[in-house]
């Protein structure tokens, strides 16, 4: 390295370019709601930041974004003033300070100064004595000690206990609790895994790649997906399968969801499948292939343009495949025509909350009912786009009630009325290879259970 290129040496003072890209994170999320896993990759790419800053830029950011609402609870308790009189740059500073003490093993000392320093770089000198005060208070205790002092013991109100403990809404406590029967040790599970990052699972697209292929280039065969493959760090981009787009970036569930749909025996023709809301196309990617195997087409359809383009780039070259810009809920598709069809809608995501460190604090409780709606209208169009005798998979990257078997019940309901029928089928004897799915006939994955995203299939098989 030349003399020119040497890093130049910090003064005591400065704030280091990875707690600064921290906090450029925070406030880029609270001031423009940007996502942070969209954000943050691009603001250390553009800064030159790599390598242990950039690991450590990305732990502190979304570790903090992750647990706010517990770090917000200590920090009102280290303050006389209301945090909502504090201005929202310190505030972001504090909480970054706050994850250094309770949730990295960043020295005390260490991470007090150098977010004191921060502070003063980002927002002058004012308010580093504040931050300094409220810091030292908050290193008190660890997260254990915090929990003892301000949450309720779990025998008392394990929701309190757990939301804050696991750093989740109450509301989305109780939406596990009430999915995995009150057992409140499977919950912990749950809510304990969505504060690990999730590893980047391939799938090789059938017809494109072959699984040895993604092997070949280091990565390691996924656990129950035969497509799948984990890629143990790097960037999925230096994949060249990944990059010419004969494999894709897709969790391991997506992945199993769509092979259960492929997979259940159907009686009569199987040529026609369609995938209603099929944007960006990583399910749409593996259903092709796998029709195309077996001589059939695919429709895929997503309401938004630039979806549905996303859509074509990833099916581009894929003969069996066609796209269209369509708005489901008002098909232009004929009725009763397709053998097999995917519906995978729109959702709060509650089930990949482990890889949007801010979504879990941005959703309410009213965003289900707001999807609700839609979500059934989409299932009620897809099983009439269903000939008698077809298939039809309801898909949704949410455990909550209310999405999954709400949804089914609620669309099977109202197509009954209107003399369509259905059935369900058992999707979980689909997945023989995958354990701890509960008793069917819905299939529930679970990050704490199967390393996947919380993905929920139904399997409906339409009579008349
Ligand atoms: C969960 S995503 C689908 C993910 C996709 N199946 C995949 O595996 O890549 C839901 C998609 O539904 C689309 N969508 C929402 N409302 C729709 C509608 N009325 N008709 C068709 N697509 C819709 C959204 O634009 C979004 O791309």
């Amino acid at each position: 390295m030349g003399a020119g290129n040497r890093p130049r040496r910090r003064r005591a003072g400065d704030a280091d370019p990875a707690r600064r890209a921290a906090l450029d994170l925070l406030v880029g999320v609270r001031e423009r709601e940007a996502y942070a896993n969209l954000l943050l990759p691009r603001m250390l790419r553009e800064r030159g930041i790599g390598g242990r800053d950039a690991a450590f830029a990305t732990e502190l950011g979304y570790g903090t974004l992750r647990a706010r609402g517990t770090y917000d609870a200590v920090l009102a308790a280290c303050t006389d003033r209301a945090l909502a009189g504090v201005d929202p740059e310190v505030l972001d500073v504090l909480r970054l300070g706050a994850h250094q003490l309770l949730g990295m093993r960043t020295p005390p000392h260490a991470a007090v100064s150098a977010t004191v320093a921060l502070c003063r770089a980002a927002t002058g000198p004012r308010p580093t004595g504040f931050v300094n005060a409220v810091l030292r208070r908050v290193a008190a205790h660890d997260l254990d000690g915090w929990t003892a002092c301000l949450a309720p013991a779990v025998e008392e109100d394990p929701v309190a206990y757990l939301a804050f403990r696991h750093a989740h809404p109450a509301w989305i406590v109780r939406a596990f609790a009430d999915v995995l029967d009150g057992d409140w040790g499977q919950v912990e599970a749950a809510l304990a895994a969505d504060n690990s990052p999730a590893a980047v699972t391939l799938a090789a697209r059938p017809g494109r790649c072959s699984r040895e292929a993604l092997l070949a280039a280091g990565a390691e065969p996924s656990r129950w997906s035969p497509y799948g493959a984990v890629l143990p760090g790097g960037d999925p981009g230096a994949v060249e399968a990944v990059r010419t787009g004969a494999a894709g970036v897709q969790d391991e569930g997506s992945q199993l969801v769509a092979l259960a749909l492929a997979a259940a025996p159907i009686h009569g023709a199987d040529e026609l499948w369609l995938d209603s809301c099929a944007g960006p196309g990583g399910k749409a990617a593996l259903l092709a292939g796998l029709a195309a195997e077996r001589g059939a087409r695919l429709l895929a359809a997503d309401v938004a343009p630039h979806r549905a383009r996303l859509v074509g780039d990833t099916l581009e070259g894929v003969p069996a495949a066609r796209v269209v810009a369509a708005d489901a809920t008002v098909p232009p598709w004929p009725a009763a025509r397709f053998d097999r069809v995917l519906v995978d809608v729109p959702c709060s995501g509650l089930g990949a909350l482990r890889r949007r460190p801010e979504a879990r604090w941005r959703r309410e409780p009213a965003d289900i009912g707001r999807l609700f709606g839609l979500q059934t209208a989409l299932l009620d169009r897809a099983i009439r786009a269903a000939r008698p005798g077809g298939l039809i998979g309801y898909v949704t990257c949410s455990p909550h009630r209310t999405e999954s078997a709400g949804v089914v019940h609620t669309a099977r309901t109202g197509a009954d009325a209107d003399g369509i029928g259905t059935e369900l089928v058992d999707a979980v004897a689909l997945l023989p290879q995958v354990p701890d799915l509960a008793a069917g006939p819905f299939v529930q994955l679970w990050p704490h259970r199967h390393g996947t995203d919380a993905m929920f299939l139904a399997l409906l098989l339409r009579t008349r």
